[in-house]
């Protein structure tokens, strides 16, 4: 090889791994574990930095030596082929036995102290349970005065695919799977499955285990500020895990009182038009449909059902996404993004591959008429 050519090869080099380097740095990330906007994501960035770069002085030593080693030691014409070799020192031996023991205590201490600081339950934080199944997220609020207003006794507003929250507010997520939705005839649930539950900006991954033991795991946590942030199933749970998603918006105190007074209300009815329609569609009203409300709840209109997401809300401005978060409620000029709505009651499986909603073949009109009752469900 002409030194020409390894100089240019050296260059190439360089630009690769400073265009990787920067590729790093983009603008547009919400799932940043470096950018955290809640107190239990910070003190885990925190702790995450000090082995970093602990680890990253090793590396750039080891590396560097064995490189430093492999030019200084080449063999070369007129050399020993092997040179003076060496026997045991004590001092170097002690010292490496040393240095690793006081990194290790250095990362360990904090890293164990925190993992029992995570773990403390506030009494007086919010309680929302976490359900995982496949391939969404439901999210019940389990706090008394969180209830709805109609049921016998009234269950706790529960929501799909976006967890609401206000923010500032200190957040105990109990996590629990729930299988796959549906139900054998014993009422046991299908496809236990291990998910784990993981928004980088405002937690670290926890693991969500069936049973309910499942909900002995919890997340303790609260958003700085308002905003949308992102999350996604972190546990490998099947076909759709890649697009087990969510989202959690958090809302300013006004805008939190709302929310939660509009979530106790039954689910508006729809009384004319296309709309009204659809609601005799879904619930089966004259004799025809109806298979949705055997898996889907829609608040006081359908009993309490939680095989599949409870839709009483689904036309809420905090439900942005639907079947896992895999799909838009809204269009970024704020209009319905019927398309998605449509292309997923026409073949759920087709779009999400495994999905749990079976293929009901309905016609156009049946589907146009069942997106105005969604989205008239707000
Ligand atoms: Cu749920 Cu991966």
């Amino acid at each position: 090889m002409t030194s020409k050519v390894r100089r240019n090869l050296l260059w190439l080099g360089g630009a690769l791994v400073l265009a990787l380097a920067l590729a790093a740095c983009g603008k547009d990330l919400p799932m940043n574990t470096f950018d955290p906007a809640g107190p239990t994501a910070q003190s885990e960035k925190d702790i995450l930095i000090v082995p970093l770069v602990i680890s990253g002085i090793v590396f750039l030593l080891v590396e560097g030596g064995i490189v430093f080693l492999a030019v200084k030691y080449r063999h070369r014409r007129g050399r020993d082929r092997m040179p003076k070799q060496l026997h045991g020192n004590t001092r170097l031996e002690i010292g490496w036995t040393i240095a690793p023991t006081v990194l290790l205590a250095v990362v360990f201490v904090p890293a164990v102290s925190l993992i029992w600081q995570l773990a403390e339950r506030p009494p007086d934080a919010m309680q929302i349970t976490v359900q995982g199944y496949q391939w969404w997220w439901g999210f019940e609020y389990m706090d008394a005065d969180m209830k709805v207003s109609y049921g016998d006794p009234p269950g706790p507003i529960t929501t799909a695919d976006v967890l609401v929250i206000p923010a500032q507010t200190t957040i105990d997520l109990s996590l629990v799977s729930m299988g796959g939705g549906a139900h054998d005839d014993e009422g046991n649930t299908d496809h236990m499955v291990i998910h784990s539950f993981w928004a980088p900006r405002l937690f670290g991954k926890q693991d969500v285990v069936p049973g309910a033991s499942g909900l002995d795991n919890h997340i303790v946590f609260s958003a700085d500020e308002p905003g949308t942030y992102y999350g996604q199933c972190a546990e490998f749970c099947g076909l759709q895990h890649g697009m087990m998603k969510f989202r959690i918006v958090a809302l300013d105190a006004t805008a939190w009182q709302t929310w939660v007074l509009h979530h106790k209300e039954p689910a508006a009815k729809a009384t004319s038009g296309l709309a009204a329609q659809g609601m005799d569609l879904f619930l089966g009203t004259n004799g025809e449909g109806g298979q949705c409300i055997a898996c889907h709840e829609v608040g006081g209109m359908t009993g309490v059902n939680t095989n599949a997401p409870n839709l009483t809300d689904f036309a809420d401005a905090t439900h942005e996404c639907f079947a896992g978060c895999d799909f838009e409620v809204w269009n970024p000029d704020g209009s319905p993004n019927e398309e998605a709505l449509k292309a997923w009651l026409r073949d759920p499986s087709a779009v999400k591959l495994g999905a749990k909603m079976p293929n009901y073949h309905l016609t156009e009109d049946e589907i146009n008429a069942l997106v105005a009752y969604l989205y008239s469900l707000s």
